[in-house]
């Protein structure tokens, strides 16, 4: 019987500590929705789109690795999900390259990653204009229906959506099909230690697979802010891993008294995470798996991509005949 289960597929970047933010915005969703039984489901690393910023082979390696053992360490079972890495692939830069034909500059200089870069007169390589075109190529050619992304990437999954869209319609097909985001309403946007949206490029993390050293300096380092009822970037972090019906007694009965509050925050985030850290350790006895895992899986993203691409080569006619 064919599998007629829908795609849902994500892409992570190894370019930085991985953090709670990336977790409870990303990558817990994938874990989740892996264990339904109700999609196919593809996951890699997305190391092409990390080449504009990491250009250091050892780091590019490491933190490959890091990924990797990262998703396993949470629950992903390298036996129900097709594992891989972007450059294993050729086919995803072989169809941005198409996608680049299809798309006008000024198209692309609505992306907000561009104008952001504009904005702060940051000098921008190719490489970065060009992301959301790897990114449509990484999602098209798997014929995705779900994207589980945090809130930031929407826009990234409209262009693909587009470009798909144009595609069809330019070469008279309808050989893309139209991905959908699935964003998690009320985790939408992970606060870091200052308040402001967590993430590895500012510097105010709490990474996933911390010690509890580590995790008790970043929850102390939380800026509290003294003109609320409660302090939020603390209450914020805290209910992703414990009850609103148990929080608001326990801020309402240490109202002002941030220190108890947040080495209660210590505490629950601790018990939540230290499984995960274990699991992470284990992993790291064995190396062997994380080859295994991504041998495989390239092999099986490269067998589906292919087929796809041969038909894309044939609708836009570089194959005779
Ligand atoms: P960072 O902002 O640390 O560079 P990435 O851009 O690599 O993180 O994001 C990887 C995934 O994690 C994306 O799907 C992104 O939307 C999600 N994500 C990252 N930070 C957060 C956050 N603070 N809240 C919710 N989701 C997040
Ligand atoms: N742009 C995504 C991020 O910053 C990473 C990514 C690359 C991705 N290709 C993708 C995510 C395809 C989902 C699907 O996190």
């Amino acid at each position: 019987m064919i599998d007629v289960k829908p795609v849902l597929l994500s892409g992570i970047k190894p370019t930085g500590d991985l953090h709670i933010g990336n977790y409870f915005g990303a990558m817990r969703q994938f874990v989740e929705l892996s264990k339904t039984g109700k999609y196919q489901l593809f996951v890699f690393v997305a190391n092409y789109h990390a080449l504009n910023t990491i250009q250091d082979a050892e780091e590019m390696r490491r933190r490959t690795n890091e990924l990797v053992m990262a998703y396993l360490a949470i629950g992903l079972d390298p036996k129900k999900v097709v594992f891989f890495k972007q450059s294993d692939v050729p086919a995803h830069t072989e169809l941005c390259w198409i996608f680049d034909t299809i798309t006008t500059v000024p198209y692309l200089m609505r992306a907000h990653a561009y104008k952001d870069a504009e904005a702060k007169n940051k000098e921008i390589s190719v490489g970065t204009f060009n992301y959301p075109m790897l990114m449509a190529a990484d999602i098209l050619l798997y014929d995705t229906a779900i994207v589980p992304v945090g809130a930031d990437q929407k826009q990234h999954i409209e262009i693909t959506r587009d470009v798909a869209e144009k595609f069809n319609r330019i070469f008279k097909t309808d050989i893309f099909r139209l991905p959908e985001p699935y964003i998690m309403p009320d985790v939408a946007t992970i606060p870091g230690t200052d308040g402001k949206k967590m993430s590895k490029s500012h510097g105010n993390i709490i990474p996933i697979f911390a010690s509890r050293d580590q995790l008790a300096r970043q929850v102390m380092s939380i800026v509290t802010d003294s003109s609320g009822e409660r302090p939020e970037n603390v209450y914020r972090i805290h209910r992703l891993v414990r009850a609103d019906s148990e929080l608001l007694p326990l801020y309402e009965a240490h109202r002002g008294n941030y220190k108890v509050l947040k080495e209660s925050l210590i505490e629950d985030l601790d018990r939540y995470l230290a499984p995960l850290r274990a699991a992470y350790e284990t992993l790291k006895q064995d190396p062997g798996i994380i080859d295994d895992v991504l041998t495989k899986g390239g092999q099986e993203a490269r067998a589906i991509s292919e087929e796809k691409m041969e038909e894309v080569r044939r609708v836009i006619g570089v194959y005779q005949g």
